[in-house]
């Protein structure tokens, strides 16, 4: 049998922090293979953003992510930071702009992203083997200092110093995403936190579908759920709710609990009467239709069923009418899963991990990167912004 082709670092996964890292250890002089399974590199880049990859947010923040250990995400998010990003991409001559709340996108094409990454990996020398999956993974305790990790990759035998897995979390399956970092992280003894999807629509049930009527109307609306609130855009669906103030409260949402949604966000509790005051003539669904969409107006003052002109109801009605508007709740009955969902919450332990270079502590040379680790950002660009920063952080020392 041939001998082994030797690397100092294989890379599984060749998402934005597979490639990331393989650019940053590369340029340290590190012989490094990534390796996927897809055909092509970079395939979530591509369609983020609407094609135009959302790739980062100036805001950028530890309290912007979710994770068991809230502290995990900072000493790599403060090491490389969204500037640098911004730096690395205005060297490649990419234009960009911010969309709103920080958000920075291409003008362009998110293939301008995942070219400069894989420029970036040519430059530093890096290997990359597509359409190929790695089978036989083991560690081979007594080989430690050489290159204690083997795999087979087609009808190759490989070894690696240092393993980095960089396989993403198993939201959009018919992508290619998969499990597969909790897998091997299961196989080396490291815990997983129960994954689950995150930044995804609500679906609701029975009597709580009463707004499929209004599928397609959208509306800024304050979203709750406990003492986490969002206000941005919601969109009714003919399932349920999606658009972003949802998306983003769907990641902190568990079974069982009520979303709230504020249908007069930032409006003082006796704007109603107000409104009573200054225009007596008008119905409820007027006075709602010049903050929100007719349909949508027209809807709630329905559900409402306070009739006639507002002059001719009572202020205690009103101030009754406006606390509801102001938090209507809602019980999902679930969300439209990994197949919609934008990211994966929860995923290996970052108990298991350092924070600042993402080793695993018990495993010397194993490295869990990106979305597949115990950290989800905010809906914005922060979930790139991780990927880029947990990249950097292995490719410093694998
Ligand atoms: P990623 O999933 O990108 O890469 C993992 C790679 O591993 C893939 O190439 C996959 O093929 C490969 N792989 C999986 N299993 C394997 C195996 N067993 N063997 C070999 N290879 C394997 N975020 C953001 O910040 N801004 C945005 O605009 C968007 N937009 C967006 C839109 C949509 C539709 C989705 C689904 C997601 C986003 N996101 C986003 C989230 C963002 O795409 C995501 O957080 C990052 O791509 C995660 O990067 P990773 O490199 O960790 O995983």
């Amino acid at each position: 049998m041939s001998s082994p082709k030797t690397y100092d670092v294989i890379i599984l996964g060749a998402g934005g922090a597979g490639l990331m890292c393989a650019a940053v250890a590369g340029r340290r002089g590190r012989r490094v293979l990534v390796i996927d399974h897809a055909d092509q590199p970079g395939r979530k880049i591509l369609i983020s953003g609407g094609g135009r990859c959302n790739f980062t947010n100036i805001n950028t923040a530890p309290d912007r992510f979710l994770s068991a250990n809230r502290h995990f995400m900072k000493s790599a998010l403060s090491r490389y930071t969204a500037q640098d990003f911004i730096d690395l991409v205005n060297r490649y001559g990419i234009a960009w702009h911010e969309k709103t709340l920080g958000q920075l996108f291409c003008d362009q094409s998110a293939r301008q992203i995942v070219d400069m990454l894989m420029a970036e990996c040519a430059d530093a020398g890096v290997e990359v083997a597509l359409g190929k999956a790695v089978s036989e993974l083991a560690r081979d305790d007594s080989a430690s200092g050489e290159a204690p990790y083997s795999m087979r990759l087609g009808l190759d035998r490989l070894r690696a110093r240092s393993l980095v897995v960089a396989t993403g979390g198993p939201s959009i399956p018919k992508m290619g995403a998969t499990g597969f970092a909790y897998e091997v992280a299961r196989k080396f003894g490291l815990k997983v936190v129960e994954p689950r999807p995150a930044l995804v629509p609500f679906t609701l049930g029975g009597t709580q579908i009463l707004f499929r009527e209004l599928s397609g109307v959208s509306a800024d609306v304050i979203a709750s759920c406990g003492k986490t609130s969002f206000r941005e855009a919601a969109l009714f669906t003919h399932r349920g709710l999606s658009g972003p103030a949802i998306l983003q409260i769907s990641s902190y949402w568990q079974h069982g609990q009520d979303i709230a949604i504020d249908f007069l966000p930032g409006l003082p509790p006796e704007w109603l009467v107000e409104q009573k005051r200054d225009r007596p003539k008008i119905h409820m669904a007027t006075a709602l239709g010049s903050l929100m969409p007719d349909r949508l107006a027209t809807t709630l003052a329905d559900k409402i069923g306070l009739g006639g002109e507002l002059a001719n109801l009572p202020d205690r009605k009103l101030a009754g009418a406006s606390t509801r508007l102001h938090r209507w709740a809602f019980s999902p009955n679930g969300t439209e899963g990994f197949a919609k969902a934008e990211v994966t919450a929860g995923g290996v332990s970052t108990a298991d991990l350092s924070s600042k270079t993402m080793e695993a502590k018990k495993i010397p040379g194993l490295y869990f990167i990106g979305e597949g680790v115990d950290v989800t950002g905010w809906l914005g660009g922060y979930n790139f912004q991780w990927a880029w920063a947990s990249g950097v952080a292995a490719g410093a020392v694998a």
